[in-house]
């Protein structure tokens, strides 16, 4: 299995902090934002990871990251999203680099209390379809919403939904076999004119190749408002990050 992390966007709904510097490169409690997701990738197992960067800082990740050795991968990899075309069309970027190899995937504003590890090593035993995990958010509309039927399975997720069917958001940690860039290739830009990962799940439903995972501990998208961005330091420095889930 190979990681990606995305990194680029255009980060508006942090202005003025994001005015000058990439959202993602802003401290969370005591390191970088970026730095969680690389450390959720490593406590995944995960050696080989590709980090997508776009706008104007993005010189800037190779000099905090550089190689990624420090962190404990074995390979950093870099490449550059010329427009933010949304998140699928960030992770079309990843094609070659996958080599028909699952991935994992993690939007660069996410981070989670406890490590994804054991789903990782229970998706690459399947290797097929796709994984994504839900939480119970006080926000709805500000998420992609899980639609589920009476007996708990996930029928649909519709993107920033103005009436919420449910308040289980779609995180953004996602787990794809190789055909991911296959559905991705068969997108339709959205309403918003984006590429939409949400699209690429409801094609999995379709497909009936998705499962669906609750998130254990806290998860927070740091970069979904600035009160989101406040909650975010407040919880890593209460609770710590990317923890070993207990036995
Ligand atoms: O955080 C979870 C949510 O993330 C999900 O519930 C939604 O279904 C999903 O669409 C996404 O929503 P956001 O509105 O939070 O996405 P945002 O535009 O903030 O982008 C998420 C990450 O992806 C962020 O780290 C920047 C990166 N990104 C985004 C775009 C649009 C890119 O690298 N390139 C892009 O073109």
């Amino acid at each position: 299995m190979k990681g990606v992390i995305l990194a680029g966007g255009t980060g508006s709904r942090l202005h003025p902090l994001t005015k000058v510097t990439n959202k993602h490169l802003l401290p969370v409690y005591d390191k970088p934002m970026i730095f969680y997701a690389i450390e959720a990738m490593v406590k995944a197992g995960i050696g080989e990871v590709l980090l997508v960067a776009g706008g104007n800082n993005a010189g800037d990740f190779i000099r905090l990251l550089g190689s990624g050795r420090e962190f404990g991968l074995r390979e950093l990899n870099y490449t550059y999203q010329q427009n933010a075309g949304g998140i699928a069309d960030a992770l079309a970027l990843a094609e070659h680099f996958a080599e028909r190899e699952p991935i994992l995937l993690i939007l660069g504003d996410n981070i989670l209390e406890y490590s994804i590890a054991d789903h990782c090593r229970q998706f690459n035993q399947r290797s097929e379809g796709a994984m994504l995990f839900l939480t119970s958010v006080d926000r709805p509309w500000a998420y992609g919403i899980a639609d589920c039927d009476a007996d708990g399975r996930v029928v649909r997720i519709v993107e920033k939904p103005t009436a919420p069917a449910t308040n289980l958001a779609v995180i953004g940690v996602y787990l794809y076999d190789q055909h991911v860039f296959q559905v991705i290739k068969n997108l339709k830009p959205s309403g918003r004119g984006e590429l939409e990962i949400t699209d690429v799940n409801n094609a999995y439903i379709k497909r009936g190749g998705l499962m669906a995972a609750t998130v254990e501990g806290y998860w927070v998208d740091a970069g979904e408002s600035i009160d989101g961005y406040l909650h975010a330091c407040n919880l890593v420095a209460r609770h710590g990050a990317n923890k070993d889930r207990q036995p």
